[in-house]
């Protein structure tokens, strides 16, 4: 069932993840310019740092081939334009929590991306599966599920971009109370508003944000809510993002704690650690 403490971002990473939730949005026009040596040096650095405490997951960055994997589905729908390099996401399906594992990795790892100003966008349905897949080796039980763009973005978006945009609603998000069951907010330990906050604004497959959240006054458990889009986007995915999200805005306001996996339909629970635990120092 994959139980046990899990995941877990790095101490110096918390606050620049956490500026980076506010002004991060999906880019799909880039300007054709490559990543810069120096910004694919720190990405590289975060994929080996951060990727091995995401057992389940990992990601490759190509800076070869983003075009012809990029290069949309049927015809030209949901081609992406002018992106430097391309990162793919790998679940091993052998994991019990893959989609979760992929979901949290990426978004890490798109987070950061962000800020090094560099532009990205999940991409699990509008890219070319099978020219991702003949770049990488891939073991028997893993499974490749997202890739993401990065680049500077373009000055404009093109029209494509923009229909995808206005078709999905990309800058609305769901009001906090429809997403939280538990106890009253007056109950809410001191900076659980700003981690909802900040889980509110994680991205999702189509913007469809399925996820609930039970908030205890010392734990939030994270559900999957409603029917997966399409096989290939599992609302457990979007749920490793909204996870990534929770914990960096719970720890950017004090509220360290760990995650354990859950039963389905429930995903996950951030356990907030005692207030002045004094471990905590150590660990991070
Ligand atoms: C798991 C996942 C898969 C996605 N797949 C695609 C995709 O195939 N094509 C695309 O153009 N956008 C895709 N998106 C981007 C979403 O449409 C976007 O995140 C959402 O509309 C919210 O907009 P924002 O990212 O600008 O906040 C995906 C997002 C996620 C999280």
């Amino acid at each position: 069932m994959g139980g046990g403490a899990w995941g877990v971002v790095p101490r110096h990473l918390i606050d620049p993840w956490y500026r980076a939730i506010f002004v991060r949005r999906s880019v799909r026009a880039y300007d054709g310019r490559p990543v810069g040596r120096e910004a694919i040096g720190e990405i590289r650095e975060l994929l080996d740092g951060f990727s091995p405490l995401c057992e389940g997951a990992r990601a490759v960055l190509l800076e070869e081939g983003a075009q012809e994997i990029l290069s949309g589905t049927v015809g030209s729908i949901g081609k992406i334009q002018g992106a430097g390099a391309v990162v793919v996401f790998i679940a091993d399906k052998s994991h019990p929590q893959w989609q979760a594992a992929a979901g949290y990795l990426g978004e890490g790892i798109i987070l950061h991306a962000t800020s090094l100003g560099l532009g990205t966008c999940w991409v699990a349905g509008t890219y070319k599966r099978s020219e991702a897949r003949r770049r990488i080796a891939l073991s028997v039980s893993e499974s490749i599920v997202a890739v993401t763009p990065l680049g500077r973005p373009a000055a404009a978006e093109s029209a494509g971009a923009q229909v995808i945009r206005a078709v999905a609603g990309s800058h609305k998000r769901k009001p906090l109370e429809t997403l939280t069951r538990g106890v009253a907010a007056d109950q809410w330990r001191l900076g659980c508003r700003e981690a909802l906050e900040a889980a509110r604004l994680a991205p999702s497959a189509a913007n469809r944000q399925p996820w609930q959240f039970g908030v205890m006054p010392d734990r939030v458990v994270v559900r999957a809510s409603g029917p997966d889009l399409m096989p290939v986007v599992p609302n457990r995915l979007d749920c490793g993002i909204v996870m990534l999200h929770l914990e960096v805005g719970a720890r950017a306001h004090g509220l360290e704690g760990s995650w354990t996996f859950l039963q389905r339909p429930l995903v996950a629970e951030y356990v907030f650690e005692p207030a002045g635990d004094p471990d905590h120092q150590a660990r991070t």
